[in-house]
């Protein structure tokens, strides 16, 4: 069942992205930064959001293969497992920060030198990887990762460059929506063992859908206010049956079941 369930998250996550630039594919990670903005419905519709203001999500970081990530330290990115390679010593891919605009003068180009891929990661589950990077990034307030399953619920904000139709192309200005936490048997119910409930947190519109993440959004954070109304980081964009449909949630990595292996990945790669 194992290989079945990997097999269609693959597919799936695949077969949605036609003309998206696709995080596995750093060939179309060109057209990201291209100056073509929206394809499909300009002015609001990450699917079914608006334009993010500039400066309203500091830690947002868009990757050069086409994945989002968040500032987890101001040398550190965290993104998905799916994003990259592998681990080890990498300078072939460029973040940029601070802005929403991608083709914006006053963007923060910063080249990475090492990935961590989760360990044990094997395309199920364990969604997530650190990227170093050559200098920190001083300016941008970082993303605080939730320690606990407390915020696992409630509504989540989503934020991305990526697809804001499914099939459709990589936005150049940053998008963001809110969507609500999909209970465990739910998102069982929906997508069987390829979800893993103890490593990912399902979210989205059940009944008209709408609303969603989708190709190029990928590695990117779902975060939500803390009590303190401070923003927290809940999960990473990982995947999802096409994007947006009814009965058909997003999947993202659980960070609260990982807070302690990303703080311990992150130390190591300090080293
Ligand atoms: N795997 C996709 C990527 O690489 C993200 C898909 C998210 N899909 C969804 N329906 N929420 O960009």
């Amino acid at each position: 069942m194992t290989r079945s369930a990997k097999f269609l998250k693959r597919s799936v996550a695949l077969g949605a992205a036609t003309l998206a630039a696709l995080s596995l594919q750093p060939s179309t990670a060109g057209a990201a930064g291209a100056p073509t903005p929206s394809s499909g419905t300009p002015g609001t519709r990450v699917v079914g959001g608006v334009p993010a203001a500039q400066g309203e999500f500091p830690f947002m970081v868009r990757l050069s293969m086409g994945c989002g990530g968040s500032l987890y330290r101001q040398d550190i990115v965290l993104t998905a497992a799916h994003c990259v390679d592998g681990s080890g010593n990498n300078t072939s891919i460029t973040a940029t920060a601070g802005v929403v605009d991608l083709q914006s003068s006053s963007a923060v180009k910063v080249k990475s030198t090492k990935v961590l891929q989760a360990p044990g990661y094997n395309g199920n589950g364990k969604d997530w990887a650190l990227i170093k990077l050559a200098r920190p990034i001083t300016n941008l307030s970082t993303l605080r990762t939730t320690t606990d399953g407390r915020y696992d619920q409630g509504d989540f904000v989503v934020a991305g460059w990526g697809a804001a139709r499914e099939g459709g192309g990589q936005q150049r200005y940053l998008r963001k929506a809110t969507v609500p936490f999909v209970d465990t048997p739910t998102c069982q119910r929906v997508y069987g063992s390829a979800y893993i409930p103890g490593e990912e947190i399902c979210a989205g519109i059940m009944r008209t859908g709408g609303v969603d993440t989708c190709q190029g959004d990928s590695g990117g954070p779902m975060f939500r206010k803390d009590d303190a109304g401070a923003w927290v980081q809940v999960g990473i964009v990982s995947w999802g049956e096409g994007c947006a449909r009814p009965g058909k949630p997003g999947v993202y990595t659980r960070v609260s079941a990982f807070s302690q292996a990303i703080a311990k990945a992150a130390d190591q790669l300090r080293r």
